[in-house]
């Protein structure tokens, strides 16, 4: 929880995250003209770049981070673009809502930090508050990163890296954080319950303003494979 904490007080990486990646603003785009989805959960937010362009696309919107500097710089930003969303801070298994009671679930780069177990009983809360036909888009880390194996080991396949993604932010990346690595038969073994209708093995693509003016460039982190998933709940 610190160490998110002290990621989310750095200006540089609040603008890292500041734009919402390209598969969520294409889902959110089908699922507004699909209209079968009203209320979505953004579960660990950060600063909430999906939650506000989930609210700009007139959802529902609830989110949720344990970091209070991540949930605050959320709250102002929704109050600036005069949105409105129920985002609090807590722990991902406190979701103060009854079962079934979200129509979409995104949990984008949030529930593999920490162990095999945690990501399991993060899967079976998102399989518990989706409502039948609901959908779930969730990414993992992949086995095949170079990430994978660094550091201390606190579980199988899951390590905490004093380096990890250190070339993102100014302090020290996410020193301290749990990563969690799945493979191809673990996603699909986490997605009991669910149908995957698209399952995708890719690199992280962050966006960049940096070559100046308001052209936005999205820069690849070789070897920051990822699972994205994205699955209706049965
Ligand atoms: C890389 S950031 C991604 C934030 C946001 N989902 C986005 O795409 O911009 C990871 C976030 O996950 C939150 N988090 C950490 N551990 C988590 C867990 N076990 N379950 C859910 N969220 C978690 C952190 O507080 C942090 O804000």
């Amino acid at each position: 929880m610190g160490e998110w904490q002290e990621i989310w007080n750095n200006e540089g990486a609040r603008r890292l995250w500041g734009v919402p990646d390209r598969q969520v603003v294409a889902l959110a785009d089908a699922w507004c003209t699909d209209g079968k989805i009203r209320r979505v959960l953004d579960l660990g937010c950060g600063v909430g770049r999906h939650a506000i362009c989930l609210a700009r696309k007139g959802f529902e919107v609830y989110g949720s981070d344990h970091s209070e500097a991540g949930i605050e710089a959320c709250q102002q930003w929704l109050k600036a673009e005069g949105l409105d969303a129920q985002v609090w801070c807590s722990e991902p298994e406190e979701i103060p809502y009854p079962d079934g009671f979200f129509d979409a679930v995104i949990a984008f780069n949030s529930i593999y930090h920490g162990t095999e177990e945690r990501v399991e009983a993060a899967m079976r809360l998102i399989h518990a508050k989706l409502r039948p036909g609901g959908r779930a888009f969730v990414t993992l880390l992949s086995r095949k990163s170079r990430m994978y194996g660094r550091g201390k080991a606190i579980g199988p396949n899951t390590f905490v890296s004093e380096g990890m993604f250190h070339q993102l932010f100014a302090n020290g990346g996410e020193r301290g954080v749990p990563h969690h690595f799945s493979s191809q038969e673990e996603v699909e073994r986490f997605f009991t319950g669910f149908r995957i209708e698209s399952l995708l093995h890719e690199e992280l693509h962050l966006p960049s303003a940096r070559k100046g003016g308001d052209e936005l460039t999205w820069f690849k982190i070789p070897g920051a494979y990822f699972w994205r998933v994205v699955a209706v709940r049965e």
